[in-house]
């Protein structure tokens, strides 16, 4: 069972891409995670996309289609999806036979403020509503406070959180198993 795993978040030292990589420490036994790297995807352009999916386009929804399941974290911004995440997701949604299609995912966020990403994770949920992606309803994870959760090299150090992503991640791996019989 592999996840694919997306930070919605380009900066080094995003809480983002290190919540990601913690979870690489918290999985079950016999599930694997990588993580996508989106720096490389172009702003949006049908003008684009009429001559061909741009290369780091095509091995993004080549990476969702042979994933098991994706992971999700997302940043915040102005109560919603940052443009990069929701730029690479629109890509990647593009006919035919969008990789989201029956896709089961979980989503994670964190940020420095007091609400954990909730609005941003809720949007994101309506957006995989007309994608069809099987979201993971429960557990919830919203990392709020977050500079106060890592150190300064982005390695998770509270235990609750660790606990809260075990438990999401242990979560998504039955929720897989589940949906694919
Ligand atoms: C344009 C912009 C808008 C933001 N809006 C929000 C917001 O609505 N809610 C929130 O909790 N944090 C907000 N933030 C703060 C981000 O949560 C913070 O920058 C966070 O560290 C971004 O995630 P990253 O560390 O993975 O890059 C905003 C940041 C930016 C740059």
């Amino acid at each position: 069972m592999h996840i694919l795993g997306i930070s919605g978040s380009l900066r080094k030292a995003s809480l983002n891409s290190a919540a990601l990589r913690a979870c690489a420490d918290l999985l079950p036994a016999g599930v694997t995670l990588s993580v996508f790297d989106l720096s490389p995807i172009p702003l949006y352009d049908e003008d684009v996309r009429a001559q061909g999916l741009p290369e780091p386009v095509q091995q993004l929804r080549e990476q969702i289609r042979a994933a098991d399941a994706l992971l999700i974290a997302t940043p915040e911004y102005n109560y919603s999806i940052p443009g990069v995440l929701k730029n690479a997701i629109d890509w990647a949604s593009r006919p035919p036979e969008q990789p989201f299609n029956g896709k089961p995912v979980a989503l994670i966020g964190a940020t420095p403020g007091g609400f954990g990403t909730s609005r941003a994770q809720y949007h994101l949920r309506q957006v995989f509503v007309y994608l069809n992606a099987h979201l993971l309803n429960q557990p919830e994870a919203f990392i709020s406070a977050a500079p106060t959760k890592f150190d300064e090299q982005g390695k998770l150090t509270d235990a609750a959180t660790a606990d809260q992503l075990r438990k999401l991640l242990a979560a998504l791996d039955q929720w897989t198993r589940r949906l694919q019989g």
